[in-house]
């Protein structure tokens, strides 16, 4: 039986012209165009206050926190900011926090794929790493294969697409990872519906 994923992408940038942001809505296109529902939040949609355990939820972020527990699978895309993921992303991904189902608690089960920008590759690399191991530690399963986009070249063609092929290919391979697993997670989620 076939399920339709619900995907979300979140970009962890600020920047005007975002490049997270654009690698964003280009992987959320991709997937869509896979047949996925798939709902982004650029930089500028995750202004939250700082998390906070054990108060009310901001209603500002409670929309976001219902698409989250919604997701299927996740893709996460962030700039280095020295070395590691911005605090923007970090602090969007605290509130996940909150979604503490006993059965399914965090990002239980879903898989979330992970790409890092930067200016060099150190950067991107060390960035990576630490949107894994943040992942892993809700509780979700990040793809086989991450995304790193580096360098001072342009990153984007003029249709809005990276640049380069190589990196084009990692990205469909990884959204490929993220689209089967989630699919799985879909057919899980309405089996638990039904019973
Ligand atoms: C505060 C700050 C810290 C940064 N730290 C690093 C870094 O440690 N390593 C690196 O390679 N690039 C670093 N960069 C460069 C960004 O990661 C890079 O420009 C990225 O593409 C920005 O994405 P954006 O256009 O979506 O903001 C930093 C940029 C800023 C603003």
């Amino acid at each position: 039986m076939s399920a339709v994923p619900d995907l979300v992408v979140l970009s962890g940038s600020l920047a005007s012209d975002s490049k997270c942001d654009r690698v964003a809505e280009w992987c959320a296109a991709q997937c869509a165009g896979k047949g996925a529902r798939v709902r982004v939040f650029r930089g500028v949609e995750l202004q939250f206050p700082f998390f906070r355990s054990a108060v009310d939820v901001p209603s500002c972020v409670r929309e976001y926190l219902d698409v989250m527990e919604r997701a299927d699978g996740v893709v996460l895309v962030s700039p280095a900011y020295h070395g590691a993921v911005s605090g923007l992303l970090k602090n969007a991904l605290d509130y996940v926090n909150e979604l503490d189902d006993p059965d399914h608690p965090l990002l239980d089960g879903r898989p979330i794929g992970c790409v890092a920008l930067a200016q060099g590759e150190q950067g991107a690399t060390t960035t990576l790493a630490t949107l894994r191991t943040i992942g892993h530690a809700l509780r979700g399963w990040p793809t086989p294969l991450g995304v790193t986009l580096s360098g001072d070249h342009a990153l984007f063609d003029e249709t809005g697409s990276p640049a380069r092929e190589p990196v084009r290919a990692r990205l469909h391979v990884m959204l490929s990872q993220v689209i089967s697993l989630s699919e799985t997670h879909a057919r899980r989620r309405a089996a638990r519906l039904r019973a």
